[in-house]
């Protein structure tokens, strides 16, 4: 099977900065994978994250989204697979926080693409939104939900498009064991429709559902 994503001897040190944060560091991604990384505060997990999902230039090395080299593409296609095959999921929630939760949800796309049919894009949202357990929050507005809530609206919301693979970042921190497990069941069945998963957590029950897990 070809190889989703191959990161290939990734370094990184920031700007400014003389540590080494990343150094040698190789992750391959296939189909059906869900991949955890663990490991202290400070190791490198979000960096390595942000990397892998085209969102920060490593010091060194390459990384390939089928084939393609991330950081050699223009602007123009980088954005295009932002939109369409990897949702990547930061550690805080970002909302629009004049909007319900349902329009959080679909605005991104409304945005993006004039011809979006809305209301198809409303019924697979609240699909998700029950397949999460938070189908009565769809009128509500962010600063009325619990972090937990939140965090499901933003996996809801990189889900959408069905990308190829969700990069998310503790994705279970600070949530409940029950609320954690639903978040888990998800996305371990998203991993296995042909999609894929990388997440960075604390949470050591997220490695039991990890086809393998890196530590950093
Ligand atoms: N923009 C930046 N500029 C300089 N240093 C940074 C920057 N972002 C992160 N770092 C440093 O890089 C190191 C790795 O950070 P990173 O966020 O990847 O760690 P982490 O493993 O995700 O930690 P945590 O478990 O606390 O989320 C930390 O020491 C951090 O201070
Ligand atoms: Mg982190």
């Amino acid at each position: 099977m070809i190889m989703l994503l191959k990161a290939e001897n990734i370094g990184m040190t920031y700007p400014k900065s003389d540590r080494v944060i990343l150094k040698e560091q190789s992750l391959n991604i296939e189909r059906n994978d869900l991949i955890v990384i663990t490991g202290p505060s400070g190791r490198g997990k979000s960096t390595l994250l942000a990397i892998a999902g085209g969102i920060l230039r490593p010091t060194s090395g390459h990384v390939y989204f089928e084939d393609k080299d991330l950081y050699s593409l223009s602007d123009k296609e980088l954005s295009d697979i932002h939109r369409t095959k990897i949702g990547y999921v930061p550690q805080s929630n970002v909302m629009l926080k004049d909007y319900n939760i349902l329009d959080n949800i679909v605005m991104p796309f409304v945005l993006g693409d004039k011809n979006t049919d809305v209301n198809a894009l409303k019924q697979k949202a609240l699909e998700l939104m029950s397949k999460f357990k938070i189908e009565d929050l769809e009128k509500r507005y962010p600063f009325e939900l619990s972090g937990g809530e939140l965090k499901r609206v933003s996996l809801i919301r990189a889900l959408l498009p069905e990308p190829d693979l969700i990069i998310a970042d503790e994705p279970t921190t600070g949530i409940d064991p029950q609320t954690s497990d639903i978040i888990l069941d998800q996305l371990k069945h998203y991993s296995s429709l042909l999609k894929a998963v990388l997440i960075a957590t604390h949470d050591s029950k997220a490695e039991g559902y990890a086809s393998f897990v890196i530590r950093l």
